[in-house]
């Protein structure tokens, strides 16, 4: 079931679209779905689809997606209402995390935490409530920076995919631990950033890439001319598509096998 936002957002014409769309759903259908901006939430839909074409295309058969900062849930709902659709279309598994505190914000270290926008205890949640509204994520509850090492150690799908919701630059940069092991990686991450508005290249989730980049030989790079194409089916695509950024993992022995991109494959 999509979430209430989003359901608050899917207009009745896209609502007849998406069921017009199920009798003949195929890849190249729910890519348009995505890129006119169709279904609502279309970014969440368009990290896994992304994510889910790659890895059938690897023959990697799971991968798991994950949401940092999951407040009332709303993000999981969608990305396992997506995941459904997704996985029948590439005949792939996903795993979905969310990691989430249950405290709202955390306390701010400093002003890279941008806290002339965000402060302690905003978006708090009952953590029974959400997990009311998921049927298939595993929630994992506690502070990035203690539940993202100890996450590290256990066995999981390559991570494909990730939305960082966090808001702080702390957070995210706590977060950005799950990447320590590239074995522990798809060939490329695509990561999504929701907070990136107005920000400064040293402060929140921008200053956390620039920050990651310095020090790790692996990028959090942009991706080249992605807005720009999307934006050619759906305008808001010219913001939302920037929050996109992809992590090149060289070395994966899979870095280099040819792959077709989704948007050769599907555009209409
Ligand atoms: C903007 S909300 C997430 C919204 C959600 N993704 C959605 O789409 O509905 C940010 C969430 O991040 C959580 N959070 C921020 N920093 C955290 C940290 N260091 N550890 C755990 N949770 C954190 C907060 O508790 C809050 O619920």
């Amino acid at each position: 079931m999509l979430s209430k936002s989003s359901l608050k957002y899917f207009t009745l014409i896209n609502k007849i679209k998406y069921q017009i769309n199920k009798s003949i759903r195929n890849e190249k259908n729910y890519f348009n779905l995505i890129l006119k901006g169709v279904i609502p939430r279309p970014q969440y839909a368009f990290g896994l689809f992304f994510t889910a074409s790659l890895a059938s295309q690897l023959n990697i058969k799971k991968f798991s997606v994950i949401e940092f900062g999951c407040w009332q849930g709303e993000g999981l709902m969608d990305l396992e209402h997506y995941s459904e659709e997704i996985e029948k279309i590439f005949k792939i598994k996903i795993d979905i995390y969310g990691f989430e505190g249950g405290e709202g914000l955390p306390p701010p270290k400093d002003f890279k935490d941008r806290i002339y926008q965000f402060s302690q205890g905003e978006m708090k949640e009952s953590l029974e409530k959400i997990k009311k509204n998921l049927s298939r994520s595993n929630l994992i509850i506690g502070k990035f920076k203690e539940t993202v090492p100890k996450f590290m150690e256990s066995n999981f799908a390559p991570i494909g995919c990730i939305f960082n919701d966090a808001d702080y630059y702390s957070s995210t940069s706590d977060s950005f631990n799950i990447l320590n092991d590239q074995n522990k990686l798809m060939p490329k991450v695509l990561l999504y950033f929701d907070d990136l508005n107005f920000s400064s290249k040293m402060t929140g989730e921008l200053g956390a890439i620039n920050n990651f980049n310095k020090l790790n030989d692996l990028k959090i790079e942009e991706i080249p001319e992605l807005a720009e194409t999307m934006s050619l089916y759906w305008k808001k695509w010219s913001f939302l598509a920037k929050r996109f950024f992809l992590l090149h993992n060289f070395q994966h022995n899979l870095y280099n096998q040819r792959y077709q991109n989704p948007f050769y494959k599907n555009l209409p």
